[in-house]
């Protein structure tokens, strides 16, 4: 399913302090003017998540945590609870990244768990699933993408709006990126097992690319079958480069900027 309305989410990780806030308003005042035919979202450190809501208040980028705890609160002394980020001014919610699926040993059924007590604050989860580079030589890349989506949804899955990204874990941050076709057999794999876990709103859920996604390569991996958009990391973090991705998800406006 081609989808004409792309994602674009920046994934800013751990950086990011209040002066860098200037690099999300740059963005918002040169998308101004962009018709709204794709999705942008940025999801700061949870430092900034309210003071960047709040600069980018009505401005058409939506805002997003990075993570969230799988309780809705308690004594869970350092982390952030997905009430705290709607508190706080987010929308969306970024699940299952690799670096805490690898750093601290995040399973699917805790992503489930999280995706649950995420949608029932109101959020949107950011599905992310994704293989290792030994898995993707050994052939386990399609099987090991399918497995990781079929058990970080939850049941109730289909009657909440989400998004999956395809984040292969040695594109993360290399500048290696998968070719076209390794995108799109992976990308329909995870709509198959989508299909099989929540039946026809399967077909309905943006599948992500991200992994070292930059304006050169933006272009043509968002023109892949069942790439619904991209989740950026590095590239995010200055407005001029994430402005360009952007700019790649528009057709519209790379078809007005080119008659000048
Ligand atoms: P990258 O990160 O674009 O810096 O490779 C993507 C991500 O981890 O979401």
């Amino acid at each position: 399913m081609k989808q004409s309305v792309k994602m674009i989410v920046g994934n800013w990780k751990m950086n990011g302090l209040t002066a860098d806030l200037g690099e999300a308003r740059a963005l918002t005042e040169s998308l101004s003017d962009a018709p709204a035919s794709c999705r942008v979202a940025l999801c700061p450190a949870a430092t900034l998540v309210a003071q960047m809501a709040w600069a980018l208040k009505g401005q058409g980028v939506e805002i997003g945590g990075q993570d969230c705890h799988a309780e809705p609160k308690g004594a869970f002394t350092g982390s952030i609870s997905a009430a705290m980020l709607v508190d706080a001014g987010a929308r969306l919610v970024i699940l299952g990244h690799s670096e805490r699926r690898q750093g601290l040993g995040e399973t699917d059924s805790l992503v489930a768990a999280k995706f649950e007590t995420a949608v029932a604050a109101g959020l949107e989860p950011i599905v992310c699933v994704g293989e290792t580079l030994t898995q993707r030589e050994t052939g386990q890349a399609v099987p090991l993408v399918t497995a990781q989506v079929l058990g970080s949804l939850p049941d109730a899955a289909a009657s909440h709006a989400f998004a999956v990204a395809y984040e292969p874990v040695w594109a993360i941050g290399t500048g290696l990126t998968p070719t076209v076709a390794q995108i799109a057999e992976v990308h329909e794999a995870i709509r198959s097992a989508l299909v099989q876990r929540l039946g026809p709103a399967g077909t309905r859920v943006p599948i992500l690319y991200g992994g070292s996604v930059t304006p050169a390569n933006a272009g043509e991996i968002l023109q892949v079958a069942e790439v619904g958009g991209a989740l950026v990391g590095g590239a995010s973090l200055k407005a001029a480069s994430f402005l360009a991705i952007v700019r790649a998800a528009e057709p519209a406006r790379v078809a007005a900027d080119a008659q000048g």
